[in-house]
């Protein structure tokens, strides 16, 4: 349970709908283990996933939460939010700033030898290799039973690390909808794939990364395209820098 007055609280802001934050903190709250070892990959200002997450290790009684933000400013924002959001579980949290590709080699040595991650939420940077980079990191040292969430998943954001994770037959993997932008739930259910899912993950992300709009992405520099986005008509902009969704969520039927 969630107490009364951690809801009362003037809100902080946040992302994720309603539905979201209440399926991440059902799956903290009823996970068969209470989960020890949390870590998140985007806080933005401590109010959606990072606040639930830590609400829910508070009423587990149980669990720590390490966030990864990349924004200095946003950071900085954040831990004030969730000091004034959640005192009652501000031990409970650690705040990581930088890139998730630089801060989690360093993050994941520092685990006292033994333990594994019971929770992860991928939630950064909008550029799809940012998530396939950070499962590959985190995987690992994910416990066997214990659970990857990643939002945008239905986005450009999340497009490549989707089916790749559902070639993974050490994973069991699906998307919900529970907004437009649609999120990961995936369970780690053995230790290792198999070679086969492993070669067919791997295939299949090099064919995605083929792609002619990732491609122009990835081989131009950021400021041309940058240039390039400024000068499109802004739905076209969004189409390509969040993903096809976008256009319907901008443009419901
Ligand atoms: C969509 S927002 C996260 C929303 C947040 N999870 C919530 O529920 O409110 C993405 C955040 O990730 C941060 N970010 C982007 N790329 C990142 C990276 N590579 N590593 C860590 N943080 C990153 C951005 O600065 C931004 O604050």
């Amino acid at each position: 349970m969630i107490a009364e007055n951690q809801t009362t609280r003037p809100p902080i802001e946040g992302q994720l709908n309603a539905a979201e934050r209440a399926f991440i903190t059902k799956a903290i709250l009823e996970a068969p283990i209470k989960p020890r070892i949390a870590l998140e990959v985007g806080t933005w200002l401590g109010g959606g996933s990072t606040l639930h997450i830590l609400r829910a290790l508070q009423a587990n009684g149980t669990g720590h939460l390490w966030g990864v933000e990349a924004s200095k400013d946003i950071y900085e924002k954040m831990i004030t939010n969730i000091r004034a959001g959640a005192p009652e579980a501000v031990d409970r949290f650690t705040p990581l700033f930088g890139f998730s590709t630089d801060v989690l080699p360093v993050w994941l040595k520092s685990l006292p030898p033994g333990e594994a991650i019971d929770f992860a939420f991928l939630d950064g940077g909008g550029n799809p290799y940012e998530q396939i980079e950070e499962f590959r990191l985190l995987a690992p040292q994910i416990k066997i039973g214990g659970v990857l969430m990643a939002h945008d998943a239905r986005m450009r954001k999340g497009k490549w690390l989707v089916p790749y994770v559902s070639l993974l037959d050490n994973w069991q993997s699906e998307v919900f909808d529970l907004s437009f932008a649609g999120l990961l739930r995936a369970f780690k259910v053995k230790a290792q794939p198999s070679e086969a899912s492993f070669r067919a993950a791997e295939r299949k992300l090099n064919v995605m990364r083929l792609e002619p709009i990732e491609l122009i992405a990835r081989f131009l520099p950021s400021w041309f395209c940058g240039l390039v986005l400024r000068a499109l008509p802004r739905n076209l902009m969004r189409r390509l820098t969040l993903g096809p969704q976008i256009a319907k969520h901008d443009n419901p039927a």
